[in-house]
């Protein structure tokens, strides 16, 4: 537990809308809690650290998030356990990720202490919210804006770092078909891949919207040089198991450093699996398949968990996966994970960060 000298305000909803929600019945992203979390920065430091009602907040239109993008997010789950107990996972590797996302947007950084805090005392307050069915949470979503009103292009000198909060079940409630993108790209050496910035999920739109229309869920990105190397898949990262070695692309400028990825890579090296984090191409998959050691392909994110893929599409061919029955270790991993954040597996690696 973090020792604490930041003061929250906080200001209590009047009448909470949970009993609105139905538990049985949740979507991604669509509900939010009672409360959020709201901090301003200005003159060089973060203040007016407060937990308000969830509500709409009045914006500027000449705002310089809307104009020029500098918007960052993370995203993070709690878990019920099966003694009522709240459970956070991984909270300061998220904590991490978000200053690194912020440097390279010019942005400032939070203090473990705002984030944790502000992370911590809103959970507490809306812990009603945390579901408890199977394959529920309480999605948060750390995010910071600038705020200037101002529309020349430069660095922000204000921000808002803010946290709601959103019952949710999977992403994803079906295995996932893909289709391996090959002319439009997400990211580029130099860019902004690694950032979980607002504009990367932007451009992705388009070319999703292209690929859904073709009957795939998803696209899987490739390398900007050649369209040969896969990347990430929609908002997941992506994982091969070929010939029992765990292979997924290497971390560098186009790639987020998932911390589902990180989690599951480090549950295949304790479980003796050979795990290589390097380029692999569209060809060496689908040699792979024609030889039948292709044996599962999914997709790893904190929205999303482990999407198995069914299908991989990929210049006017589709290729079929084995059946999701099969695949032992994308069931074992997924498995683990969901029993260490509910407490019911043994918490080896120190990852679960308990509210209490
Ligand atoms: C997450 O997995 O938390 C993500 O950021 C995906 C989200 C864009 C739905």
């Amino acid at each position: 537990m973090l020792q604490t000298s930041l003061k929250i305000d906080v200001r209590k909803t009047p009448v909470s809308r949970i009993s609105e929600l139905d538990m049985k019945n949740l979507q991604f992203g669509k509900y939010f809690s009672d409360h959020m979390f709201v901090a301003e920065y200005a003159d060089g430091q973060w203040s007016k650290a407060e937990i308000l009602p969830y509500g709409k907040m009045e914006i500027s239109p000449a705002n310089s998030a809307f104009h020029y993008g500098q918007a960052i997010f993370e995203g993070m789950k709690a878990y019920r356990t099966e003694d009522g107990k709240i459970n956070l996972f991984r909270p300061e590797a998220n904590w991490r990720r978000l200053n690194i996302s912020a440097e390279r947007m010019a942005m400032p950084n939070v203090s473990e202490e705002l984030f944790m805090e502000g992370l911590t005392q809103l959970v507490q307050m809306d812990s009603a919210w945390v579901p408890s069915e199977k394959g529920t949470s309480l999605y948060i979503r750390p995010f910071m804006i600038s705020t200037d009103e101002y529309i020349g292009v430069k660095p922000a000198d204000t921000y808002k770092f803010i946290i709601i909060t959103s019952p949710v079940a999977a992403y994803y409630n079906a295995p996932v078909r893909v289709l391996v993108e090959t002319n439009y790209i997400r990211a580029v050496e130099g860019g902004i891949g690694f950032v979980k910035a607002a504009g990367n999920y932007g451009r992705s739109l388009f070319p999703t919207r292209l690929a859904q229309q073709r009957g795939y869920q998803q696209i899987i990105w490739t390398d900007a040089r050649n369209h040969r190397f896969l990347e990430e898949s929609g908002t997941m990262n992506a994982m091969f198991m070929i010939d029992d070695i765990l292979i997924t692309p290497p971390l560098g400028d186009t790639i987020l450093a998932g911390i589902t990825r990180d989690s599951v890579l480090t549950l295949a090296r304790d479980w003796g699996y050979r795990v290589q984090e390097r380029k692999i191409s569209i060809d060496e998959v689908l040699d792979a398949h024609k030889k039948k050691t292709l044996q599962e392909a999914f997709g790893t994110g904190t929205a999303a968990t482990i999407a198995h893929i069914s299908g991989i599409g990929f210049e006017g061919r589709d290729y079929e996966l084995a059946p999701v029955e099969e695949r032992i270790f994308s069931n074992r991993v997924a498995v683990e994970l969901e029993g260490i954040r509910k407490g019911r597996i043994e918490d080896k690696h120190n990852w679960v960060y308990q509210i209490k």
